[in-house]
């Protein structure tokens, strides 16, 4: 296979295109055609050979620390991935050398990627990503913050840092128009006592009864709602039609509609908390009441009988 390689440690020194063996894997790996690497100062301090002390790689090695790609081929004790597996990876030291076309990958070492990522997007996170989650678990250790959390991870990419530290909270986007993380995320956190911080529970505004299309028409040239795919047609016909489900149940209330909407987040029992946005002061005035509602099984089931008439193909 190609792959670019170290021949000697030198400062700056060029890497250069070899054919080297393919890869063999052992009874725990897992055997990858990378599709992305990315390229990190970590690699230009191992090829100036700053690190050699403590990473002795023996030149001629592959470079290289980060990767997304396929699955070829898994060993014999491997069960969580097959071929044909999107995944992404820091393999760990002493077995990196991603700047190639194929890679053995300790399976431990190895995530499932997360469907919403390119491969390119993928490949840019896992050693910075495990760097930034290293210092926050440093920061714990020594007693400078009590908790520490991740922000719109996917189960796989928990699974990947929890080893190190447990995660104490997670803050993914919730609302009763966006419920994806119902599937697997929430019961996830339930599981393993992951906080759950829900942010946009009003959709940015859109569940407040107040997002008109006279209102998005007037939004400044530089809201980004304005060109938002949920705020414009056609999508927005159908999330007015479930705005006008919460109006009913806020009626019925006595409440506001942005109440029902932060309610329904809160209602979950994964759900620790809501970041819920305002600009003004009445705007807080208007969703705190939220904390206090209790959404009936009517309510919830007009809201879970849209989805299912509307959901899209
Ligand atoms: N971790 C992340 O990746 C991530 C991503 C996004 C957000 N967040 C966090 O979550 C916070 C909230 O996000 P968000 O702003 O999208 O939350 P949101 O609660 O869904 O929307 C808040 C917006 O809705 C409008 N609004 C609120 N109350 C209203 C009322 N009573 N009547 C009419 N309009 C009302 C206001 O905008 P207008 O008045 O302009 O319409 C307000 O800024 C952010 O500030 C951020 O801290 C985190």
């Amino acid at each position: 296979m190609k792959a670019f390689v170290v021949d000697k440690y030198k400062k700056h020194g060029p890497l250069r295109l070899a054919d080297m063996h393919a890869p063999e894997i052992g009874a725990n790996d897992v055997l990858v055609r990378i599709e992305a690497t990315a390229i990190n100062l970590l690699d230009s301090k191992v090829r100036d050979g700053e690190f050699k002390l403590f990473l002795p790689y023996r030149p001629p090695f592959i470079l290289g620390h980060d990767l997304a790609g396929t699955v070829i081929r898994v060993g014999a004790n491997v069960r969580q991935f097959k071929a044909g597996d999107e995944v992404y990876a820091l393999p760990r030291d002493n077995r990196v050398g991603t700047f190639a076309e194929m890679i053995a990958v300790d399976a431990a070492d190895l995530a499932l990627k997360p469907t919403s990522l390119s491969m390119e997007e993928a490949a840019s996170i896992p050693l910075v990503g495990l760097t930034a989650w290293q210092a926050l678990v440093e920061l714990k250790q020594s007693g400078k913050v009590r908790q520490i959390g991740v922000s719109n991870f996917s189960v796989a990419q928990m699974e990947r840092i929890r080893p190190f530290a447990p995660i104490g909270s997670l803050q993914p986007p919730y609302s009763a128009l966006r419920r994806e993380i119902e599937g697997d995320i929430l019961p996830y956190c339930q599981r393993h006592g992951i906080g759950v911080i829900v942010y946009s529970p009003l959709e940015s505004g859109l569940l407040t009864g107040k997002m008109t299309r006279e209102r998005i028409a007037a939004l400044p040239a530089n809201d980004w709602r304005r060109r938002h795919p949920d705020f414009q047609p056609p999508r927005l016909a159908r999330n007015l039609e479930l705005v006008e489900i919460l109006r009913g149940i806020a009626r019925r209330h006595g409440c506001s509609v942005s109440e029902v909407a932060i309610a329904w987040t809160l209602r979950h029992p994964a759900v620790t908390g809501a970041i819920v946005g305002a600009r003004r002061p009445e705007q807080i005035e208007e969703s705190a009441p939220a904390a206090n509602l209790r959404l009936t099984e009517t309510d919830l089931a007009e809201i879970d009988a849209w989805h299912a008439r509307t959901a899209p193909a």
